[in-house]
Formats: C-alpha cells, structure tokens, sequence
C-alpha cells in the first residue's frame, strides 16, 4: 500500500479535553488517538492493532504520550506530569521530535490538546 505523507496537513482548531482523549483507547469503535506535544493524532485502521489494549504500545493511546515517548518508555509512569516537557534531556527532546515527525507524516491530526 501507498502511504500517504501527511507532513504538512493543517492542525485543525479543535480543543480536545483529556477526558474525550480518554475515551480513545481502542476499547470501543471510536478510532484510537493519541497525544503529542499538544496535538491529538487519529491511528489509522492499519496501525490499530499496535496500540490495541493489551498491547505493548496500548499505554500511549487515549493519553498525552508526550514523556513517555520523549523517554522511549513504555511505563506508564513515564507518561507523568502529562505533556510537560521540563526535565527533558536534549537526546529525549531529540527523540521527541523525531516522534512529533513520525506522527505528524502518518497520522491525521485530529486537534490540540485543552489546555486547563
Ligand atoms: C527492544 C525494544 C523495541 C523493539 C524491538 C521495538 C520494535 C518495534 C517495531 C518492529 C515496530 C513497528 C511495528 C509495525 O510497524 O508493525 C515498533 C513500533 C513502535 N515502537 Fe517500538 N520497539 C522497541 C521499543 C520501543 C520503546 C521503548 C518505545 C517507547 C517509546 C517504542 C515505541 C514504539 C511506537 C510508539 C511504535 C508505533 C509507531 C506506529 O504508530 O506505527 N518502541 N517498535
């Protein structure tokens, strides 16, 4: 299949609320989504299977995933304070952005994350 680069798709301006993040961990029909660095990117049908629950990856759908994958953890305690970046390292910062790109090329961004 042909993937399509979704590098430079608009961010639309749509707030989503943690708690209606929450709700798109894979556990019903809704698609799965996850947070990073403010935005909320839509898995696609293909991928879904990768953060299913039960999964290795399923720690990082329905949350802001931001630290974790800073981090290159998959512990859900690494995913706390949600979407902070203080702390982080260059190398993780690095490595976020990588994660940022990688998401952003292959996922469709959905929103940004409410802020409280
Ligand atoms: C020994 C360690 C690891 C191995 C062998 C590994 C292997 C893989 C492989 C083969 C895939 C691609 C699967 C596919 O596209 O079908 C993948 C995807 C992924 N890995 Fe890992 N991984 C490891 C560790 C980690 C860690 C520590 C993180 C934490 C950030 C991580 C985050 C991810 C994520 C988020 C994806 C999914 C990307 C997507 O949406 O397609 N991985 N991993």
């Amino acid at each position: 299949m042909t993937e399509v680069d979704l590098s430079n798709q608009p961010i639309p301006e749509v707030d989503i609320a943690m708690e209606e993040l929450a709700q798109h961990k894979g556990e019903n029909d809704l698609p799965i989504w996850i947070g990073v660095n403010g935005l909320v990117f839509q898995v696609n049908e293909e991928k879904r299977h990768m953060y299913q629950p039960g999964t290795g990856y399923s720690i990082f759908a329905g949350t802001d995933a931001t630290r974790a994958l800073a981090k290159s953890s998959v512990n859900a305690a690494d995913l706390e304070p949600y979407g902070s970046l203080e702390g982080l390292t260059e190398k993780e910062m690095n490595t976020l952005n990588q994660w940022i790109s990688f998401y952003k090329k292959r996922y469709v961004i959905v929103g940004k994350i409410k802020k409280d």
